[in-house]
């Protein structure tokens, strides 16, 4: 059965580390970053934003299938599906369609006080039914899945401010960017970052953009209150090697090796050891989770 991402993000507060949330695509995504965390021992958030839900057919089938595949899986550790950057509208979808989590992302609403009301309304709304929020202050650089935002670094009253709405767990700008990290990035702003712990006490914050940040940045982070960071270009990059060079070698040519499943073999595996490496480097594996 899945949880919310409360308990979990909690433990991972009070203990000092972080859980990974982890980006799914399809069945290959989803089986693969669930296998890990069932042999890492390690809790789980495994996300999807709205244009992987599209691609699926809809929050529907995205929802069905993590719930089967963690019930088939007999997976013991503990799991939250969570929306990835949901709209207002979105969220209720996710919400409806048996996501226990959702992010609604407030930071292209045309105010602060947008942001505001519709993270209070949904606060209500999903506690009512046992279900976790994520909101934002501030933005995420860069682009992802047609989420595109400037990199506005969060301002530490307002974050206050949302925490106060009773969420569970707050993204905060500290110029990190989806995607690949340009040569000149300047590095995670660690001093908004305290700054901004300071304001929200043991509220857990979000780290967005993890593929490719230094792990020694990681490290501070989580030491300044990162409890859950998201990787999604990571995974994609691992699988997408690992294809290739199936491809490269000839292989999809020899006997049978054109069959989808042998292509996605490698990919498939390729996600499973980097999804338990980045979880240890999280320090959220063995932490006495499951059976
Ligand atoms: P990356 O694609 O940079 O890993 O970012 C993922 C993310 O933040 C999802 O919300």
């Amino acid at each position: 059965m899945l949880v919310n991402a409360t308990d979990m993000l909690q433990k991972a507060e009070e203990g000092h580390y972080a859980i990974g949330a982890f980006n799914t695509n399809n069945l290959e995504w989803a089986d693969s970053i669930i296998e890990a965390a069932q042999q890492a021992q390690s809790p789980l958030i495994i996300q999807c934003s709205a244009g992987a839900a599209k691609w699926q057919k809809g929050y529907k089938v995205v929802s069905d299938l993590v719930h089967d595949l963690v019930e088939v899986k007999n997976v013991t550790v503990p799991v939250a599906l969570h929306l990835d950057h949901g709209t207002y509208e979105a969220c209720y979808e996710a919400m409806a369609a048996g996501f226990t989590s959702v992010m609604y992302d407030g930071s292209g609403e045309k105010d602060f006080e947008t942001n505001l009301e519709r993270t209070r309304e949904i606060v209500k709304y999903a506690h009512e039914r046992g279900i976790s929020v994520e909101a934002e202050v501030g933005s995420i650089g860069g682009e992802e899945d047609g989420v595109i935002g400037m990199g506005e670094i969060a301002d530490p009253e307002q974050c206050k401010i949302i925490a106060d709405t009773g969420v569970d767990f707050l993204a905060a700008g500290i110029c990190n960017i989806h995607g690949i990290y340009p040569e000149n990035w300047a590095g995670l702003q660690m001093d908004a970052l305290a700054a901004i712990k300071e304001k929200t006490g043991d509220l857990p914050l979000v780290l967005h953009g993890g593929t490719g940040i230094p792990v020694e940045q990681v490290d501070e982070a989580i030491k300044h209150g990162i409890c859950k960071i998201n990787v999604n270009t990571d995974l994609q990059l691992v699988f997408a090697a690992a294809v290739r060079e199936y491809i490269e070698a000839g292989r999809d040519l020899e006997g049978k090796g054109y069959d989808p499943r042998k292509i996605m073999k490698q990919g498939r595996q390729a996600i499973i050891d980097r999804t338990i490496e980045l979880m240890g480097q999280f320090g959220s594996v063995n932490k006495g989770w499951g059976c």
